[in-house]
């Protein structure tokens, strides 16, 4: 009889999933909610960077940077105004926080850094908030001063732009290969899409005190273990909007 009992509990835990996981039932097929999204109880698709993927006629998609137009997965029109980035991962304390621009390097939720010279004063924008322009796979802070201040990806896929003044790139950068779609996100689409992580204080990543992004790739992501997959939503701006005279 004993021998009976354990043999009970033993079926009920296989049952229950390897892992513990109540699994959920998607027609046929049993999945784990907190990995997958069932769709019409008939389809499965992934949660990404906690996005649970929208599902278009048999494909599974990321509305940050496409949209299901007759039954087809559509890229997203590009944005064609100035944007901010906020970080997007329900999960995460940081989420709907604001991508910000300090010491040459873009971090989530931290202080945006900015100059204004004297002799302009009044005419600077207000610097406070971080701006950012993309066309044609290129990226940019959005400022007054002269030449510039171009964004980009540095040897260690931290996400930096160049100091006012100065083209300075290092080598081994990556100045090309971004998207921003319009009501969607920013996307790096170099590394065959292992997305943006945000790597938490004291993790591995670089960077400052605060939350840093990082962009994975297939050499990075063993190394980014403690960072947590998100995306980067855009908020589109006023054609105009310039974010400061410099960021800092
Ligand atoms: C930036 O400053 C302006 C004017 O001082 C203010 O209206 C705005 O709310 C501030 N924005 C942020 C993101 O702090
Ligand atoms: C991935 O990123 C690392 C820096 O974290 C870089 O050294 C490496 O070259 C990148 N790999 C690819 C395939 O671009």
């Amino acid at each position: 009889m004993p021998h009976t009992t354990v043999a009970v509990a033993a079926l009920l835990c296989v049952a229950k999933g390897v892992l513990g996981v109540d699994l959920q039932h998607c027609g046929q097929a049993q999945y784990d909610p907190a990995e997958y999204v069932c769709w019409e109880n008939q389809f499965l698709c992934p949660i990404r960077a906690g996005e649970p993927l929208s599902h278009c006629a048999g494909a599974c998609y990321s509305k940050f940077m496409y949209t299901c137009t007759d039954n087809v997965v559509t890229l997203l029109p590009p944005v064609d105004t100035p944007f901010t980035l906020t970080v997007d991962n329900p999960g995460l304390p940081i989420h709907g926080k604001p991508v910000t621009a300090a010491g040459q390097h873009w971090s989530l939720d931290g202080q945006t850094s900015s100059y204004c010279p004297s002799q302009v004063g009044s005419e600077c924008p207000p610097g406070n908030s971080t701006v950012i322009v993309a066309s044609e796979g290129r990226a940019a802070m959005s400022v007054m001063v002269p030449g510039g201040q171009q964004a980009y990806l540095d040897p260690y896929w931290n996400m930096v732009y160049t100091q006012a003044h100065s083209a300075y790139i290092p080598s081994g950068s990556t100045v090309t290969g971004f998207g921003a779609y319009q009501g969607g996100g920013f996307v790096n689409l170099n590394g065959n899409g292992w997305g943006w992580v945000a790597c938490p204080p004291r993790a591995s990543g670089g960077g400052g005190p605060g939350w840093n992004l990082v962009a994975r790739n297939a050499t990075n992501a063993a190394t980014l273990n403690e960072c947590h997959s998100i995306n980067l939503r855009v908020n589109s701006l006023p054609g105009s909007t310039l974010g400061a005279w410099q960021y800092t």
